[in-house]
């Protein structure tokens, strides 16, 4: 029998609890930059019975995307699309996180809206940190949205003397993500298919343990001691989300951006986080 063919980008904890969660009998496309990680995924799944196949691919660069497509097209249709793979504000240069959260993102939503299965689904990682950036401009938030994926780059506000430190780079990325959503999920729309995000707070994964180590790490731990939740998330628990975005109980959303952070981003607007005005 055919299985649904199902990308995830990223072998990270978020990627792999969502796999986990809904990717049983499915025929998993594994991809990551990083092999290794790929190959150490994989094997935990492959050991718990799931059918994965490991996939190097670069998500800044849109002949890989290409290329990881077609690689999962030689087992049938692609019917469903985990986006877990990114780059953290510790981790990277500001170009890196433009290059791989923001234009990657919008690539592959792209690349993978046009080739989607009919009643197919797909679900990317955003971040509360685009929650959390003064809004943007009406125009702003329409250029992030409906720009061509080749000239996202060239938007002034990307402009490096726009952008004041990786933190404000990656919070561009994200509330572009949550901008390409509702732009791409038009087209998913066309192909009887749906697409949203999760835009999670504090989760634990080695990209978060890399914040808590870096130089916003007592900005971090503040955070989820002070947010309502009072502690991080775990990766299942945005796997609860998925599961929910990925399935028929979730037919009548689409274009969607799932807050998911123990309440911090209200806490930063009205209770304990909020910044001290000068
Ligand atoms: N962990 C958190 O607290 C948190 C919070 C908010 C948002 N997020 C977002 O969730 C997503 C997943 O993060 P995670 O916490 O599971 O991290 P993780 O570090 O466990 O996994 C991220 C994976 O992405 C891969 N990757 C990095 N650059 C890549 C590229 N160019 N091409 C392909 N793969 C690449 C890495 O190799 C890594 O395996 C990211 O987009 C992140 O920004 C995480």
């Amino acid at each position: 029998m055919k299985k649904d063919v199902m990308i995830v980008t990223g072998a990270g904890q978020i990627s792999m609890a969502i796999a986990r969660r809904v990717g049983f009998g499915k025929k998993v496309i594994l991809g990551d930059k990083n092999m290794k990680n790929c190959e150490t995924i994989a094997k935990v799944m492959t050991d718990a019975g799931f059918d994965v196949e490991p996939f190097q691919m670069d998500l800044s660069s849109r002949d890989s995307i290409r290329a990881m497509i077609a690689k999962a097209q030689e087992f049938g249709e692609i019917k469903y699309l985990v986006n877990g793979a990114g780059v953290s504000p510790s981790q990277a240069p500001i170009e890196a996180i433009l290059k791989v959260d923001l234009y990657g993102t919008a690539v592959l939503l792209e690349e993978v809206g046009k080739v989607i299965a009919e009643g197919g689904a797909g679900v990317t990682i955003s971040s509360q940190s685009g929650w959390r950036m003064p809004q943007l401009t009406p125009e702003q938030d329409r250029q992030l949205a409906t720009t061509p994926t080749e000239e996202l780059l060239s938007l002034e506000i990307l402009q490096p003397e726009n952008i004041k430190d990786t933190l404000h780079a990656y919070q561009l990325a994200k509330r572009c993500n949550e901008k390409r959503v509702m732009y791409e999920c038009v087209k998913w729309g066309a192909h009887g298919a749906r697409l949203n995000d999760i835009a999670p707070g504090i989760i634990v994964t080695p990209l978060a343990i890399d914040e808590f180590n870096g130089p916003r790490g007592d900005f971090y731990k503040n955070m989820f001691a002070k947010c309502p939740a009072g502690r991080p998330g775990t990766a299942d628990e945005m796997a609860n989300i998925a599961e929910l975005l990925l399935s028929d109980a979730g037919a009548f959303i689409t274009g969607s951006t799932f807050l998911a952070d123990g309440g911090a981003t209200a806490s930063y607007y009205y209770g304990p986080l909020q910044p001290k005005q000068n």
